[in-house]
């Protein structure tokens, strides 16, 4: 048999072929230039013209065991030879192992799980319970959240990738977080619970099904709650018949130096959503977890909810194997322990750059929001806007190697969770370079 050899695409072609052939996300797709990758591993991957960049935000948060585990690659093959796809109506051993698995992490007593495709997906349907359970309509959201960008998760979703998504009535009610951004900071767990029980009063607790919130928020910020809010938001729901839904999309698989963000503080939501670190994204997979009087509803109720790819044979082998290599490394611990690394990093930034106005992290989850102004602490780029500045400062990373996420005035600092203290030390050398191009936008 004659084999014709396939020739690689040179970097250029694949930028441009994906350019003029696919979509890309969040933008105008004039002006674009994405990166050819070609290869990764650990906590780096390398384009197609040679160059190699430390990935400091685990591509969208999203690769916690970092890139190239063979232990999760090998689970994807082994379940390849086995069993590609069965429909979602058949029992199967990845599905059953990892339901098992996952009944055993999860907080306190959630012991059932619906698989989804995704952290939207998960959302959408965990939305979709709480309104079937409590026969009401209406959620509450945060403002500064994100929770996907299809239907009922975008609309959720409080940030302004919500305003050119919004569709009239979507039943979700939005309320202010207990941080009010860099200026005016944060409120006193107190008065932040008085203002959500207000909300609630004023738009009627027997109408509202669910609370969503990213128990500690992360594209908006990185916003960990001040301790009591989210026993406080608990207590709130379980006095009017709210279900509490936290959105672990983001936060889950030990990104924050626990398993889960909601176990900082020792609370159980009724529904919790998961996906990016669940298979470490090596394949799709999210989840809806629920605990027994919500999972028990549907024992003699239809779910009317249903998805080709549900419980998706090679998604569930990944999720196993992105878990046995947490587990087996102790990446949890070690996002606790590089965590400290991490934040004494940040205060260094903070004392040597003047730009540096604010650092935020729990383990391996991290930020720094950029000022033009030390006293006034004015952001060096507005709400929902960018600068010449920031373009410059995230200029500067690439051009130096470093891979992360900037938007508007924050710097995202969220590594692969097997990252060590030396590969902390080459990023943060990394950032503390490109700050001196914040640093010549802050005024005396
Ligand atoms: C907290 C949170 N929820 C939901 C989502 C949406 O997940 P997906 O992009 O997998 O639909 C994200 C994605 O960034 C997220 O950060």
């Amino acid at each position: 048999m004659v084999m014709e050899a396939v020739k690689a695409l040179s970097g250029e072609e694949i930028t441009e072929l994906c350019l003029k052939h696919t979509l890309y996300d969040w933008g105008v797709q004039s002006g674009l230039k994405p990166l050819p990758v070609t290869s990764a591993k650990g906590v780096h991957f390398h384009t197609a013209d040679g160059r190699r960049f430390i990935d400091f935000n685990s591509q969208l948060m999203c690769v916690n065991a970092g890139h190239g585990d063979r232990r999760i690659i090998e689970a994807i093959q082994r379940q390849a030879e086995q069993l590609p796809y069965i429909s979602p109506f058949m029992a199967h051993e990845p599905r059953a192992r990892l339901g098992a698995k996952l009944a055993e992490l999860l907080p306190g007593d959630i012991d059932k799980v619906f698989f989804t495709l995704g952290g939207a997906e998960s959302n959408e349907n965990a939305i979709k319970m709480a309104r079937a359970v409590t026969g009401r309509s209406k959620i509450l959201a945060r403002y500064r959240s994100y929770h996907g960008s299809t239907g009922t998760a975008v609309q959720a979703t409080g940030d302004p990738r919500r305003w050119p998504n919004e569709g009239s009535g979507s039943g979700v009610v939005h309320v202010l977080d207990p941080y009010h951004g860099i200026q005016r900071g944060w409120d006193t767990v107190e008065d932040s619970l008085t203002s959500l029980e207000e909300t609630i009063q004023l738009e009627g607790p027997s109408t509202i099904a669910a609370f969503i919130l990213e128990p500690i928020t992360g594209t908006n910020g990185i916003l960990i709650p001040p301790d009591g809010y989210l026993q406080g938001v608990r207590a709130i729901c379980d006095r009017y018949g709210i279900l509490m839904i936290c959105d672990e999309v983001m936060s889950g698989f030990g990104r924050t130096g626990r398993w889960f963000a909601v176990d900082h503080w020792g609370v159980v939501p009724d529904l919790i959503t998961m996906a990016k670190g669940l298979t470490s994204s090596y394949v799709p997979l999210g989840a809806v977890g629920m605990r027994p009087q919500v999972a028990g509803y549907f024992d003699d109720h239809v779910f009317y909810g249903g998805l080709t790819y549900n419980s998706h044979p090679l998604a569930c082998a990944a999720a196993l194997g992105a878990i046995r290599a947490y587990e087996e490394d102790d990446m949890v611990g070690n996002a606790r322990r590089m965590g400290e690394v991490l934040a004494r990093h940040h205060r260094r930034l903070r004392e040597r750059h003047p730009c540096v106005g604010a650092a935020r992290s729990i383990g391996l989850f991290g930020c720094l929001e950029l000022v033009r102004d030390r006293q006034t602490l004015e952001p060096l780029a507005p709400f929902n806007g960018t600068s010449p500045e920031m373009k410059a400062v995230a200029a500067a990373l690439v051009e130096a190697g470093l891979h992360t996420f900037v938007r508007w005035n924050v710097i995202m600092t969220n590594p692969p969770l097997c990252i060590t203290e030396a590969e902390l030390d080459e990023g943060f050398e990394i950032l503390d370079g490109a700050l001196e191009v914040g640093d010549r936008a802050v005024r005396d």
